[in-house]
């Protein structure tokens, strides 16, 4: 079953935005899947990482589309991109170095995440892009 249900109160009016969400709610899904399946490493880690270079491009997406807008809430905006790729990527080191393993607990942080970014940080810039 899927951890997270894209639905339209989702949507931020912007079609690539939309898309790409939707793709980003896809992957989080595949990774739960798999893990829920007792899926091994060999198979988690390169969802993990398709997971983690999808969201680096959406973010600048976005981040090209704010800058082009000139939205005023950019730089705040981007720092919650950078500190939650960090966050990722330093998750996603600690699992590759078997330091830490995926749980329940860490797909809920990046369903949680993921949620509240579009569903406040995201939809604040949907009059102006
Ligand atoms: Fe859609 Fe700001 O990430």
């Amino acid at each position: 079953m899927a951890i997270f249900q894209w639905t339209d109160k989702y949507s931020v009016n912007n079609k690539i935005i939309d898309s790409q969400h939707k793709k980003l709610v896809d992957m989080i899904n595949e990774l739960h899947t798999a893990m829920s399946m007792g899926k091994g490493k060999e198979l988690l880690e390169p969802i993990l990482n398709d997971l983690i270079f999808y969201t680096k491009s959406h973010f600048k997406t976005e981040e090209q589309m704010m800058q082009k807008a000139k939205y005023a809430g950019y730089e705040e905006h981007k720092m919650e991109h950078d500190q939650f790729t960090n966050k990722v990527m330093d998750l996603s080191k600690r699992y590759k170095e078997g330091k830490t393993v995926l749980t329940i607990e860490v797909m809920n942080f990046l369903k949680d995440w993921l949620i509240n970014h579009i569903e406040v940080s995201d939809k604040k810039y949907k009059e102006v892009i």
